[in-house]
Formats: structure tokens, C-alpha cells, sequence
């Protein structure tokens, strides 16, 4: 398990990051800096407290900055400025060795377009993350067959993901993940992609399976409903900054703003 601290990160894209920085300083609005500087700001001072072995959702409207978030946190993305600490370690000052080791061994992510090798099998791309850790490759083949048995999808070992209907492969996506063996599993709309009744079946399974892994995963959504119901803590952005972190219970009943209230109207804690 994994506790994640990001503090006070900032990520300006554009040629004029350091003029852009300056105004978000000032207080100047995103809009503004965009019109000023052609500047985009993708987050501005976001700090969050990811408890270990949670399920932490992040939910915002599109633009909001969910995937920047998310990108910093396997460093697909560097951070204007800030620091990402993941047990305490800046993830930030990490050398290329050192983000290789901790890619394969720390993090796994589940993408929206499920992200599978086309020309692999089923049971091919569950194992990957165990073959390029060096697994030796029959125990890679047994881990990789008993998550593959976890999601429902015994028997699909040696197909290809072409033959799969979407929530099959996001159920090899969630599998690969899982088989992955990391402390953190980034979760980027992974389930936005699929029908209502299968949508909800992956969450309930994905509750199911955290009782018993109690995994660090981060869940990005832009739905509350999906929010309040898998999320133990939720952090609502807006324009690259946090504009309410808590439980699913506390921002129902203590929405910050007008925003989060107009999110909320009308909804309720699932059971
Ligand atoms: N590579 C980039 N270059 C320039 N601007 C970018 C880049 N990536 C993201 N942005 C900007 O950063 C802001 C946040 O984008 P991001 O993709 O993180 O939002 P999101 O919340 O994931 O949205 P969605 O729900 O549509 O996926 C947007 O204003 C976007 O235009
Ligand atoms: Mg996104």
C-alpha cells in the first residue's frame, strides 16, 4: 500500500510558462492567462492527501485537469512546479532507472480505451506487466490466469481483444492491472466507456475486489453518481484547482460552493 501527498503542484503548458506562473500568482482567472499568454493552465496549487489503500476519486467537468492530475502521478507529465511524494519519496527527482523501476513495480494504470496490445492474447496482455518485471514465465502465466479467472474471463485466455465486447476489455485492463502486482492502480475513466448495467457491474466488482487487495487506487470520473458510490474520499476540481476534497457523505451535506452544489442537487449516498 501506498500513501500519495501531492503538494502545491502547478502545470502551465505553453511557451510562456514562466509570465503565466507570474499571474496565476496574482490571482489572475485561466481565461485571462489563455488570453494573455496563449498559456494553458492544466493545474493550479492542487494539494491532496491520498490515504493508503483507499479508493481516492477525482471528478471534475471536462477541462477540469483530471488526466493532467493523473499523468503527473506515473510521470507521464512533469509538474510545473510542486512535489509528488509517494511514501514520503518525490516522485519528481526520480533518475530514468529509478522511474522505470517504480513504473513497473509501483504503478499500473486502467485507461477509457482500454489500452489492450491488439496482438496479443487476452492472457498475453494480463501477463505483461509480470514478463517486463522479469517474472520468470510460467509463475508470469499463473498469476496472469488467476486474475483472468478473478474478472469472469476463464476460458478467454487465448483470444485476441479485438473479439471482446468493451466491458470484456475492460475487464482484461482491470486484470492487467491487478496481475501488475503494484501498491497504486491509476484508474483514468476507466469505466466511462461502457454501458450503464455493465458500468455498474465493474464498479460493484471493483468495490468487491478492494475489500479484500486494499490497493491505493485513484479514480478519475466526471460522474458523481459513479463518485459517491466507489469513492471513500472524493476531490472535486475545477479550472486546474481543488475546489472541495472529502468524503462522498461530507459533500453532499457540505457542498463548498456553489459548484459543488449545483453537482449535488438532488443526490444521494448509495447503500
Ligand atoms: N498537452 C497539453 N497542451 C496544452 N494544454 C493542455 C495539454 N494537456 C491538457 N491541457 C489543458 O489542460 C486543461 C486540463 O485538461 P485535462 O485533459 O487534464 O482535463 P480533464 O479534466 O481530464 O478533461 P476530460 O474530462 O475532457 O478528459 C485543459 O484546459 C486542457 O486544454
Ligand atoms: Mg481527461
Amino acid at each position: 500500500m501506498a500513501n500519495i501527498e501531492i503538494r502545491n503542484v502547478y502545470k502551465v503548458f505553453g511557451a510562456k510558462v514562466p509570465t503565466a506562473m507570474a499571474m496565476l500568482r496574482d490571482g489572475r482567472s485561466k481565461v485571462e492567462i489563455l488570453a494573455e499568454t496563449r498559456c494553458s493552465v492544466g493545474l493550479n496549487d492542487v494539494n491532496m492527501s491520498i490515504g493508503a489503500g483507499q479508493i481516492f476519486v477525482i471528478m471534475g467537468l471536462s477541462g477540469s485537469g483530471k488526466s493532467t492530475l493523473v499523468r503527473h502521478l506515473n510521470r507521464l507529465i512533469e509538474p510545473t512546479s510542486g512535489e509528488l511524494l509517494f511514501d514520503g519519496q518525490n516522485i519528481v527527482s526520480l533518475n530514468p532507472q529509478e522511474l522505470r523501476s517504480f513504473r513497473t513495480s509501483r504503478i499500473s494504470m486502467v485507461f477509457q480505451s482500454f489500452g489492450l496490445f491488439p496482438h496479443r492474447t487476452v492472457l498475453q496482455n494480463v501477463m505483461y506487466g509480470q514478463k517486463i518485471r522479469g517474472t520468470e514465465h510460467e509463475q508470469a502465466r499463473a498469476i496472469g490466469k488467476k486474475w483472468i479467472d478473478v474478472v469472469g474471463l476463464s476460458g478467454y485466455e487465448d483470444r485476441y481483444p479485438f473479439s471482446l465486447s468493451g466491458g470484456m476489455k475492460q475487464r482484461v485492463g482491470l486484470a492487467r492491472a491487478l496481475a501488475a502486482d503494484t501498491d497504486v492502480i491509476l484508474m483514468d475513466e476507466a469505466f466511462s466507456a461502457l454501458d450503464p448495467l455493465i458500468r455498474s457491474d465493474m464498479q460493484d466488482q471493483l468495490l468487491d475486489l478492494q475489500k479484500n487487495l486494499s490497493k491505493t487506487i485513484v479514480f478519475i470520473t466526471h460522474d458523481l453518481d459513479e463518485a459517491l458510490k466507489i469513492g471513500s474520499e472524493i476531490s472535486i476540481l475545477k479550472d486546474g484547482q481543488v475546489v472541495q476534497c472529502g468524503t462522498p457523505d461530507h459533500i453532499l451535506s457540505h457542498p463548498a460552493d456553489d459548484y459543488v452544489a449545483r453537482f449535488v442537487k438532488g443526490r444521494q449516498i448509495h447503500a
